[in-house]
């Protein structure tokens, strides 16, 4: 079979089989096919598109293309979420200790940060003595024993995938349905879990600028997955602002903690009281109603909470820092920013506060990029709230004293302030199942 024919047919708006999808693939990753032909076909797909016949084949290809996960052990139990990428969404440190106080099994695999997003792996880090780095038999009995583990994503998994996204990075091609849809869900479908929540994140700091655009692609992922033999269903949330008050890796995991002992309500319980809620639904065989009640009993009676300091715990974290922030990374700088005039926060630019907090050095522009845990930004204020001129809006952290100025102007570039009370989504848009 040769590449040029695979290209040719896909340009002219044809339909791939399944050999010449896994010809390519094992081609690529096996160095057969060089870039330029793989870039060529990646164009030719940008613009042609593929069947959902295709997209599910292209993604089980990758899926294969290196080392996969086996949960089957946990039967229908095991679960996990994907979320598209926010600013200040520490969902996972939430979601996940709440589905393993109920039973479910959470063996997950995550990412680090990249610009103004931020990754669970670097959350993770921030707690002192946290091991991100686990091998695949300790994954696997941690998440026997207590019921979750969340490791790093392993350098072997979806190869495919990683070579295919550089690619797709330098040569215009991310925003294809099909190979956004293909890209994501080859990399759950290795990590093994039978059920799958995907948080699809629209608004000013989400990949997926627009409502439409963000259906489209949930829609996509949930066919595709289902295609391939699991379960799945997507959110879409809100992402107009930052989730929660906290935007920063230590500061993060502060927040999530304090959520799951009950002292926070509002957009970010909300979040993930749905995602958790789609997650048991899925993986407990409970209705959506069950599935919710039982998941606030998890907050309300503790034992989520104590599920998170067991994970902690069993990944040689320090768990002291749970129960009081102050003893998680400190900064040794910080500045409160006042409010330049009165009225009502109309908008949060979520990226660019995304960027702010990149700029006190909690997050990275480039991979190698190493992370200040302590810097971010806690916000005292959030949109549709009423401020009076000079009262506090958010308060930076840093360790580089320097980064201060240009992160405040960054910080105040993103809020804008009107007189009228704005109207803004709701944080859970829809759901897709
Ligand atoms: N995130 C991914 O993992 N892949 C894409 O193609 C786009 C966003």
């Amino acid at each position: 079979m040769r590449m040029y024919d695979i290209i040719k047919k896909k340009r002219d708006g044809g339909v791939l089989t399944s050999a010449e999808i896994e010809a390519f693939i094992e081609g690529y990753v096996g160095g057969e096919i060089p870039d330029y032909q793989a870039s060529a076909l990646m164009m030719a797909i940008y613009f042609r598109s593929m069947t959902d016949e295709e997209t599910a084949l292209l993604t089980d290809a990758m899926a294969r293309s290196g080392e996969t996960v086996d949960l089957s052990r946990f039967g229908n139990l095991s679960v996990d979420k994907h979320s598209t990428g926010g600013v200040g969404d520490k969902t996972t440190l939430i979601v996940a200790p709440i589905l393993a106080s109920l039973g479910a099994r959470v063996a997950k695999m995550t990412g680090r940060g990249l610009g103004h997003t931020g990754g669970t792996a670097d959350k993770l880090e921030s707690i002192k003595g946290f091991r991100t780095s686990l091998s695949v038999e300790e994954f696997i009995s941690q998440t026997e024993k207590i019921g979750i583990a969340v490791t790093a994503q392993s350098g072997n998994l979806t190869p495919a995938d990683k070579m295919l996204y550089s690619l797709r990075d330098v040569t215009a091609t991310v925003d294809s349905i099909p190979l956004i849809t293909s890209s994501i869900m080859s990399k759950k479908l290795a990590a093994g879990s039978k059920n799958i929540v995907l948080d699809v994140k629209t608004g000013s700091g989400a990949f997926m600028k627009t409502e439409e655009d963000a259906k489209i692609l949930a829609e996509n992922m949930v066919r595709i997955g289902k295609k391939c033999g699991r379960n799945v269903s997507a959110l879409i949330t809100n992402m107009d602002r930052p989730l929660g008050f906290a935007v920063g890796n230590a500061l993060e995991v502060a927040e999530a903690a304090k959520v799951l002992r009950g002292e926070q309500k509002g957009d970010l319980y909300e979040v993930c009281v749905a995602l958790a809620t789609e997650m048991a639904a899925l993986s407990l065989r409970l209705s959506p109603e069950d599935a919710k009640q039982a998941v606030i009993k998890a907050i309300a009676d503790g034992s989520a909470y104590k599920k998170m300091k067991d994970w902690i715990s069993a990944q040689g974290g320090d768990t002291a820092c749970i129960d009081d922030a102050s003893l998680l990374p400190q900064a040794s700088f910080k500045k409160t920013v006042y409010a330049p005039c009165e009225g009502f926060i109309e908008k949060m630019d979520a990226e660019a506060i995304g960027t702010a907090v990149v700029m006190l050095g909690g997050g990275r522009l480039k991979k190698e990029d190493t992370i200040d845990y302590a810097a971010g930004i806690i916000l005292n204020k959030k949109t549709g709230d009423y401020i009076k001129s000079g009262e506090q809006l958010c308060v930076l952290y840093t360790n580089n004293e320097a980064s201060l100025v240009s992160a405040e102007a960054k910080y105040l570039e993103a809020v804008s302030f009107s007189q009228r009370e704005p109207v803004f989504r709701p944080e859970i848009i829809e759901i897709v199942r």
